[in-house]
């Protein structure tokens, strides 16, 4: 019989899909914007640049809710890769992605309300959640409000190296949606780590 936990508190969901709506109405707006064609705009420039505006303000502030929640439910704690034996489980965890899961092995790990995350799972959501989202948000923010950057910075505009800066730190977000997605396929089911996502229950 399949044994099942409530794993993910409403707040993390609502979190989670905000999240999920805010970075793509801004990868679509920021793409229209850095590869503009005024022939065949994807997001007409104008309307482009208004929407990514308020789309990367509405993600500060849902950003910042966030860590807020993590440090008052103590969820931050579950980012935290756990020693002793993290580069091991790191380890097990990429071998098991790479080939034991096509052999049909079991997870390596068991999911529980302690640990929700695998080793590489801490390590790439602290990566992103508390590394690369700041600085694309500053950077961005930078945007907003010129007159914070320097007037020339390494010998170029100021605003080159936060252009940058900004473009990179989002190129990295999608390349890790891309992965995210792929491995929210590897749960007990193809679906049911996005199933996880919606209802909080988790299955083993
Ligand atoms: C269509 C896009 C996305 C889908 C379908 C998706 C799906 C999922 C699923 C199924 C989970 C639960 C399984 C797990 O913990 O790994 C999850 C968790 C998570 N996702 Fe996503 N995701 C998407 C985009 C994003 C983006 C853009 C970010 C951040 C920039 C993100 C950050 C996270 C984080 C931090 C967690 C762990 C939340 C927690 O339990 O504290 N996701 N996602």
């Amino acid at each position: 019989m399949s044994e099942r936990i409530y794993l993910l508190p409403l707040w993390i969901r609502v979190w989670h899909w905000t999240n999920v709506l805010l970075i793509i109405t801004l990868v679509v707006t920021g793409i229209s914007l850095h590869f503009a064609d005024p022939k065949l705009p994807l997001v007409e420039f104008s309307l482009a640049a208004r929407i990514h505006d308020i789309a990367g303000f509405s993600l500060v502030a849902v950003y910042g809710l966030f860590v807020i929640a993590n440090i008052v439910s103590g969820n931050w704690w579950q980012y935290v890769p756990k020693p002793p034996g993290v580069l091991e489980r790191c380890k097990v965890q990429g071998k098991w992605y790479l080939w034991g899961i096509f052999k049909g092995e079991p997870h390596p790990y068991r999911v529980s309300e302690e640990q929700n995350f695998n080793a590489l799972q801490a390590i790439s959501y602290w990566v992103i959640m508390y590394m690369i989202m700041p600085v694309m948000l500053l950077s961005g923010l930078i945007f907003q409000f010129p007159q914070l950057a320097p007037d020339r910075l390494f010998g170029f505009d100021g605003l080159l190296p936060v252009a940058i800066v900004h473009y990179l730190t989002g190129a990295a977000i999608v390349l890790f949606m891309i992965a995210h997605i792929y491995l929210g396929t590897t749960g007990k089911t193809a679906t049911s780590m996005f199933g996880t996502m919606i209802t909080g229950w988790h299955e083993h």
